[in-house]
């Protein structure tokens, strides 16, 4: 147990802006600082840090406490385990009484940390191995001389050797009471069929890889040997700390530098980053070697949303990665592109023209992606004007990524110069794109808005649910359309059960739909029995409420296809019906939650500036949703 004493002393200590600055790019906002939730998907920052109380707190998804709770949500650390990453942060000591490994430790927890604790001993181990072993010092000590990296390069970045020895860690570590079974889980060490053990690096030089909150999480060792037939590096298997996906090398040592320039250069290489953090570039991190993933993004995202991808000097290589940077523009991202000479990386280019002068190169050669998209793309088509066309629809695809509207029309009159090509041709058949990637979004924004209505514990007083005519119009949706596909997996009816099954703020007011209802979430029916089921029912009672729906036309107004989903096809209006009658739904729950909070105003224990934040957002969300369902009434 940590006494409760060096927790109070502890949290007072505490400056929970940095603390949670180093996840979230946070922004002040009067007396507080605002910012993109890191825990739930958000476009719209819901996600509050106060100073004077020294907690945070996202009104989207309602996860909100002190420095140790955020610690514990964001790095899935255990209170302890938080408490003392803070007090080393700091350097305050900790009262701890009776013994460390009680109770509170979840198995999964002791796990991680006996993986952290291994890890951490092996990082001392290869260190050791190149700064004081013959070994080391004679082999791979020249090597990273070689490659011009300075003795406090060497130490920042905890570069090591592992032995060419078999088993030089593995004998080691057992020495030192390590066991093997854990090496293992750590992704150190490989259990051969004998049942023995044998080091997974060997004869290499050790880059550890270390997450964002400075924590070590698995190594990559490369050979030094360009006439070694073995693979280039062998990295870190997926462990309980390592998420090859999840991680971007550099990101602890670049993310104060990411966040005073407010951008990031991003590189494929661990040699990339070192050797331009060296040449005095530090906000730069690599994506080891594979196209970025959304966690990648999101990781980037709590720092800046400004990214300079800096690309190898081969065609091929830049041609493969295209397609991932789309993922960073439909993420909001600024996204800016430097091509290096032929035959070049970023490590050798700055190794090369020396810090100064490739910073300069940087600023100079960057330009925006989509344009350095399509003069790549166009340069190949020759005066071919099918593969022209090809190219721009291509390049058009990128465009319809970016959600800012203003920036993709001036990006289109851009393109218009570029491609030499007419800008209403190249507007139209954005729009088509667009049309098609809007569906998507708005499933996205209804997620949002999902996860706020239903995460509030906010009751609703039974008059105030849902209007029946929309009720109404989900059933007779699902009586005429429910077979009908919703996307390439799902049904409408499968779709439209699975919402009320998970959503239990979606109470019915039609006595009928609410039966029904309670039975989907009763789970009395997996698959939606169909149409025939209801109106041949045996009880008259349901015959004629499925007739009584069927017969009558609640129809959506035509403005809603026209405005927002821009569907053409009439029998797949029900898609735009479906969305709008649960917008309507989850846009009543809104209207109560600022109902109630508005009220709660009046209340002297309420949090004033708390309340009066998460009405903003919640009248934000509310007018989006508004303006989506736009003019569409239901009638009768
Ligand atoms: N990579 C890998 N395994 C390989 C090759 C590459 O994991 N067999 C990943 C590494 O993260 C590497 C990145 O891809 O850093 C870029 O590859 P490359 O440019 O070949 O390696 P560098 O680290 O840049 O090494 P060097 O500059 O010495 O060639
Ligand atoms: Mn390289």
């Amino acid at each position: 147990m940590i006494s409760p004493g060096s927790i109070e002393q502890l949290l007072n200590a505490v400056v929970i802006e940095d603390v949670v600055g180093d996840y979230v790019n946070l922004k002040r906002s009067g007396s507080r600082f605002k910012g993109v939730c890191p825990f739930h998907d958000e476009k719209t920052p819901s996600f509050i840090v106060s100073p004077g109380m020294g907690i945070y707190k996202c009104f989207g998804c309602q996860k909100g406490g002190n420095a140790i709770q955020f610690l514990m949500d964001i790095d899935n650390m255990s209170y302890p385990e938080a408490a003392r990453a803070l007090a080393a942060r700091y350097g305050i000591e900790l009262i701890e009484t009776g013994n460390r490994d009680d109770d509170e430790y979840k198995e999964k927890q002791k796990i991680r940390e006996s993986l952290q604790v291994a890890l951490d001993y092996a990082a001392d181990f290869f260190e050791k191995q190149l700064h004081e072993a013959e070994e080391g010092k004679t082999k791979a000590m020249p090597y990273f001389k070689e490659r011009g990296y300075t003795y406090e390069t060497i130490r920042k970045w905890r570069l090591g050797y592992s032995p060419e020895a078999w088993e030089a860690f593995t004998q080691t570590a057992s020495k030192e009471g390590y066991k093997p079974e854990n090496l293992e889980l750590a992704g150190l060490i490989k259990k051969r069929e004998n049942g023995s053990y044998y080091d997974l690096y060997r004869n290499r030089v050790i880059f550890p890889l270390i997450g964002v909150s400075g924590k070590l999480l698995g190594f990559a060792g490369r050979k030094m040997s360009s006439t070694d037939p073995a693979p280039k590096y062998v990295n870190s298997p997926e462990t309980e700390l390592y998420k090859k996906s999840d991680f971007l090398y550099g990101i602890f040592q670049a993310k104060n530098a990411i966040k005073k320039h407010d951008k990031v250069y991003l590189t494929e290489g661990y040699t990339d980053v070192i050797t331009l953090h060296q040449a005095g570039i530090e906000n730069v991190v690599a994506s080891s070697g594979t196209a970025l993933t959304p966690n990648q993004i999101k990781l980037i995202r709590r720092f800046t949303p400004n990214v300079t991808v800096v690309y190898d000097g081969d065609t091929a290589g830049i041609k493969a990665s295209l397609r991932g940077i789309d993922l960073l523009l439909s993420d909001d991202l600024n996204v800016r592109v430097v091509s290096l000479p032929d035959g070049e990386d970023p490590d050798s280019y700055c190794a090369k023209l020396g810090g100064e002068a490739f910073s300069d190169y940087l600023h100079l050669e960057e330009q925006n992606f989509i344009i350095f998209k399509a003069k790549l793309l166009l340069s190949e088509c020759g005066d071919d004007p099918i593969k022209k066309s090809e190219a721009i629809r291509d390049i058009l695809q990128s465009v319809a990524c970016m959600n800012d509207a203003l920036k993709r029309n001036a990006m289109n009159q851009e393109l218009a110069r570029v491609c030499q090509t007419d800008e209403a041709l190249l507007a139209a058949e954005l729009g088509k794109l667009l049309r098609s990637r809007n569906l998507k979004h708005e499933q996205d924004f209804i997620k949002e808005v999902k996860q706020v209505t239903t995460a509030s514990g906010i009751e609703l007083p039974r008059e105030e649910l849902t209007d029946v005519f929309q009720e109404r119009a989900l059933f007779r949706i699902l009586l005429l359309h429910g077979d009908s596909p919703w996307d390439d997996h799902t049904t409408v009816s499968d779709f439209i059960l699975k919402e009320l099954k998970e959503d239990e703020q979606l109470l019915f007011n039609d006595e009928m739909c609410a039966q029904i209802v309670s039975q989907v979430k009763f789970g009395v029916w997996d698959k939606w029995p169909g149409q025939a089921y209801f109106t041949n029912h045996s009880s008259p009672e349901i015959a004629s409420w499925a007739a009584g729906i069927l017969s009558s036309g609640y129809e959506l107004s035509k403005a809603f296809a026209d405005n927002f989903i821009h569907v053409k096809k009439e029998e797949e209006n029900y898609r735009n019906d479906i969305t709008a009658v649960f917008l309507y739904l989850r846009k009543k729950k809104l209207d109560n939650m600022i109902k109630h909070y508005t009220k709660s105003l009046q209340d002297p224990e309420t949090d004033v500036s708390d309340t009066l934040e998460m009405l903003n957002y919640l009248n934000e969300l509310r007018s989006r949703v508004s303006k989506d369902i736009g003019g569409v009434v239901f009638t009768i």
